[in-house]
């Protein structure tokens, strides 16, 4: 085993462990280390703790100089950064007052970058991918879940796939790929089986032999499949081993409710849930997710997130990053800004954006900053962790460490 190496000191250190994966959390119930360190081996964190004490542990020291706040990589848990083309045109069609939904049913929409990501080769993808999660890095976040969804056959969702799995091999960043494949029904099917039947029996196979993805999604909703339409294609999922992951509740409910019956890892979007699916997420242990980028994309509503942690619920808060519903992509700046529209507090935003984010991948491995986990950390230049969410994204990270290696500046 190689020596470990202590990292700082830094001016507070927020380890984000042992707070409860549920319900409300205040900014008091945060740890803050005042001047601690990390100390780190073989790419995992051996100990967190105050510098001054961790120095008799290693000869191996990274200084860190300035004021610095250190909290643990950010996971995004829900993106569909695999994408063709752009989708300006239509974020102009809705700032002239053309719903999403009318432009989905016009022939837009979703399919449109359907019709421009099946134009992509797969290396195109994995550029497009790497570019993004380039960014994502810089920005602190060290794992990204990435979706499939706008191939809709076989053969197109398998390039998104291998696609993924590919800019998985050559980004620092850790990608997790989820099949959503029932993303929307495709304008062109015309096989003697349903769509849904023809992605359970061909595609999913491929995709357990070629270890493309443990996770499958689905948009449920008016504009795409409905609960009943979706129960046998989550059940056959379910029967393979993969866990379910729903788009759930963005315009008109139902979704949530698919998500609990069929133990989803989580529900997301959720602007449209009432009091009613808000009550069945919080008792059960489906994540809810918010995805403020979509609101924030589409002019909608934000996520009910303060009665959703108020009922007792699991809020993670992804960025959703799409070329449609939300182009911005900046997952910290979007989590600020459903803090001061939802009232969340410091805890809450970054609770959001990693533990209960990491929890939502089933990924036990991070999220935190503990003995054991992958050592993925990133830094702030501040002596203040509460100035993070207050600069709504406009204060970027200085360092960013993953697997104990810094990948940034
Ligand atoms: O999560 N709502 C469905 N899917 C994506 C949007 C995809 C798109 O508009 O291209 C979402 O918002
Ligand atoms: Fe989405």
């Amino acid at each position: 085993m190689s020596k470990p190496i202590l990292i700082g000191p830094f001016t507070q250190v927020l380890p984000m462990a042992g707070l409860p994966l549920k319900g409300a959390l205040s900014d008091e119930q945060l740890t803050v280390i005042e001047n601690g360190g990390i100390l780190v081996s073989e790419g995992k964190i051996q100990k967190v703790g105050l510098f001054e004490d961790l120095k008799s542990e290693t000869d191996s020291i990274q200084l860190i100089e300035g004021e610095q706040v250190c909290l643990p990589g950010f996971v995004d848990a829900h993106t569909h950064i695999c994408f063709g083309g752009t989708r300006a045109k239509d974020y102009a069609m809705r700032n002239a007052r053309i719903s999403y939904l009318e432009i989905a049913k016009a022939g837009g929409g979703i399919w449109d970058t359907v019709t421009q990501t099946r134009k992509a080769t797969q290396e195109e993808l994995v550029e497009g991918i790497l570019q993004r999660s380039q960014k994502h890095l810089q920005n602190g976040i060290t794992t990204i879940e990435v979706k499939s969804g706008y191939g809709l056959s076989v053969e197109q969702e398998l390039k998104m796939l291998r696609a993924i799995k590919q800019a998985n091999e050559k980004t620092e960043a850790d990608l997790i790929a989820t099949c959503l494949a029932a993303h929307i029904k495709p304008k062109d099917w015309n096989g003697d089986k349903t769509y849904l039947e023809e992605m359970t029996s061909t595609l999913f196979p491929i995709i357990k032999s070629e270890n493309l993805a443990n996770r499958v999604d689905a948009f449920v909703e008016e504009s795409a499949f409905s609960p009943e339409e979706i129960a046998p294609y989550f059940q056959k999922a379910k029967e393979m081993s993969f866990d379910i992951t729903v788009h759930a509740d963005q315009f008109t409910t139902g979704g949530s409710e698919v998500a609990v019956q069929f133990g989803a890892v989580s529900a997301d979007h959720l602007e449209a849930s009432t009091e009613k699916e808000i009550q069945l997420l919080a008792k059960s242990n489906v994540i809810s997710m918010a995805l403020p980028g979509a609101s924030i994309g589409l002019g909608c509503a934000y996520t009910p997130a303060r009665k959703i942690l108020d009922a007792g619920g699991a809020l993670a808060i992804a960025s959703d990053h799409n070329p449609g519903s939300a182009p911005m992509g900046d997952l910290l700046a979007q989590a600020s800004i459903l803090g001061t529209f939802e009232k969340l507090s410091n805890a809450e935003v970054l609770a959001g954006i990693t533990f209960r984010a990491s929890t939502a991948l089933k990924l036990t491995d991070r999220g935190a900053l503990q003995a054991g986990i992958q050592a993925d950390f990133v830094t702030f230049p501040t002596n203040n962790y509460q100035e993070i969410t207050y600069h709504q994204g406009q204060l970027k990270p200085n360092k960013v460490w993953k697997n104990g290696k810094q990948v940034f500046k």
